[in-house]
């Protein structure tokens, strides 16, 4: 197998693109490709402030390389979720987190949700109704919130997150199994901003997760490789499996699933968007918008009685 571009052994080959790349032209390629996805869908422009929400994990670490690579001011963010039981996947996220933006001097801004909020994740979860027990939605609404915050506090135009192709197609998969059109019709690379809220962006929506993979080895990013602890047997790990069987003996399919849905979106498929606006008003505690009369979810959630 040949580079395109150079004739070169490939290093990387993309049956559902039909190329193949060695090392210097991949590393090339990513983001051309990412830079191509953030001015078709008007994600942000050179002059705006970025804060990329980074994880630790190989897609948002590598979401700030690329960006910093294109020339972009883009901050982090990390939170600290406390998730530290049997194995110290918060504090092992942290350091690699920490250690990527030292090394390259980066402004890195870390939220830790048991000193802002008094109780881990773990421990949030126990006690909320919320998916009885199970973190994932209670960490789902924490992090949501904290995002929020801090870009409306340090006043950033825009909060990217790393989500890539096999997350978004994952998600629209669970959506369209319960034909979910609120979800559906918000689903997208980009969510406008609201008042009070930040336009939110995935640069890599258009990524599948093994070109993201590749990129971050060839670049050599140090990640947490772990996944999560509470990830495991999650329904999108599932349609993640289903959606590669797929992919498997149709090269392509994954990318095809998600960019008809946005052709279907943008004419209007789902839902008329006035239809299924709700009244928000600000929350009564920390002023993001909720639907909810009072206190939003994460505030009634904090709130201890
Ligand atoms: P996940 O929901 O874990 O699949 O993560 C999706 C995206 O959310 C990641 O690519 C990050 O951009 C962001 N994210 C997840 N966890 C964190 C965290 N602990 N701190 C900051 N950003 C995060
Ligand atoms: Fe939030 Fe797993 S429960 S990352
Ligand atoms: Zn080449
Ligand atoms: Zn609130």
């Amino acid at each position: 197998m040949k580079c395109r571009t150079c004739g070169k052994k490939a290093s990387v080959n993309m049956r559902q693109h039909k190329l193949a790349l060695c090392k210097e032209h991949y590393l090339e390629w990513i983001p051309a490709q990412a830079e191509r996805f953030i001015e078709k869908y008007r994600m942000f422009t050179h002059d705006e402030k970025i804060l990329v929400a980074v994880s630790g994990g190989k897609d948002s670490l590598s979401l700030w390389d690329i960006l910093l690579r294109l020339g972009y001011a883009a901050d982090g963010l990390y939170i600290c979720l406390g998730i530290d039981e049997g194995i110290a996947y918060s504090f092992e996220s942290q350091r690699l987190t920490e250690k990527f933006a030292a090394e390259r001097g980066l402004k890195l801004n870390v939220v830790n949700v048991q000193q802002e909020y008094g109780e881990t994740i773990p421990e949030f979860a126990g006690r909320s109704q919320r998916g009885k027990g199970k973190p994932c939605s209670v960490c789902g609404l924490t992090k949501r919130h904290i995002m929020n915050r801090i870009a409306r506090d340090f006043g950033y135009d825009v909060l990217a997150t790393g989500h890539n192709l096999d997350d978004e197609a994952a998600v629209l998969f669970g959506n369209t199994l319960t034909w979910s059109g609120e979800y559906l019709l918000r689903q997208g690379p980009v969510l406008p901003a609201t008042p009070g809220l930040a336009r939110k962006v995935k640069p890599l929506c258009r990524l599948y997760e093994r070109e993201m993979l590749a990129y971050s080895l060839l670049r050599s990013i140090e990640y947490i490789y772990d996944e999560c602890p509470f990830a495991e047997g999650a329904t999108s790990i599932y349609y993640k499996e289903l959606l590669n069987k797929l992919e498997n003996d149709r090269p392509g399919a994954k990318l095809a699933f998600y960019l008809s849905f946005l052709e279907a979106r943008k004419k209007g498929l789902f839902a008329e968007p006035e239809a299924i606006q709700q009244e928000l008003h600000p929350c009564r505690s920390c002023g993001q918008p909720t639907s909810a009369p009072g206190l939003c979810a994460f505030c009634r959630m904090v709130k201890k009685d």
